[in-house]
């Protein structure tokens, strides 16, 4: 490997070591050239072509949403109100299923936490939202493009010294009429991830996780 190779993926190693999930931001506000340069990030992240076909419609859009903005004070109790109602829902259906009972408990004291703090952290929290639409197609394997896209812009944020927070929650909003009015795109067509960004409040350490011999199996 030549010198410069070896700067770049030295680089690029810090970079995936350093991404971590931030959910406290300063007031502070990144300049509009960091976010566009976070969305060039997710453009270039791959798309499933086969998926969604040669539509002349392009295959995924942007929306930034500015803290304290119109469209942010419009968003947050929309998204809160659908929290509660995906909450009621599913504490409904455990109730009959001891099953789900057991596997949606963790994701249940989440839907409580929110309930209960009477806002949906990332969405007013940090000084930018970013919603990232990605075209429905068939195979349905939109959200795995949308994952893909989101972590260049992870990492992309992270080279920025930016904090970032996946909102998940995000993704429930795809079928809300008013939700993607706000947005300006169609209510169907697309699925939906989203992202809370700025500058982070606290440093974290790298990520830790287990050694490659604990999770990786070479076949002979
Ligand atoms: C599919 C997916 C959804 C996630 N949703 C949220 C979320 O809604 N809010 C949040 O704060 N973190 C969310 N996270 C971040 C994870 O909690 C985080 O990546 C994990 O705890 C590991 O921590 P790290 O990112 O600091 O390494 C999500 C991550 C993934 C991959």
């Amino acid at each position: 490997m030549t010198r410069k190779n070896d700067q770049v993926n030295a680089t690029l190693d810090r970079i995936i070591g350093e991404r971590r999930s931030h959910r406290k931001f300063t007031e502070k506000i990144p300049p509009d050239d960091m976010i566009e340069r976070i969305i060039h990030a997710g453009l270039h992240a791959p798309f499933a072509a086969s998926a969604i076909g040669n539509q002349d419609d392009y295959f995924r859009r942007f929306i930034v949403v500015r803290k304290d903005s119109k469209a942010m004070k419009e968003l947050i109790p929309l998204v809160y109100s659908e929290v509660l109602t995906m909450r009621d829902n599913l504490a409904k259906k455990m109730k009959t299923n001891a099953d789900l009972k057991n596997r949606a408990a963790p994701f249940m004291n989440r839907l409580d936490t929110i309930k209960s703090l009477g806002m949906v952290p990332g969405i007013g929290t940090a000084p930018f939202y970013i919603i990232v639409a990605e075209k429905r197609g068939f195979p349905p394997v939109e959200l795995q493009s949308l994952a893909h896209c989101l972590e260049n812009m992870w990492l992309k944020a992270t080279a920025l010294d930016l904090g970032f927070q996946i909102v998940s929650i995000t993704a429930q909003m795809a079928d809300n009429a008013r939700f993607c009015s706000i947005l300006g795109i169609e209510t169907g067509n697309w699925a939906l991830m989203g992202c809370a960004t700025g500058y982070p409040a606290e440093t974290l350490s790298p990520s830790i996780r287990p050694s490659l011999k604990e999770v990786t199996t070479w076949l002979e």
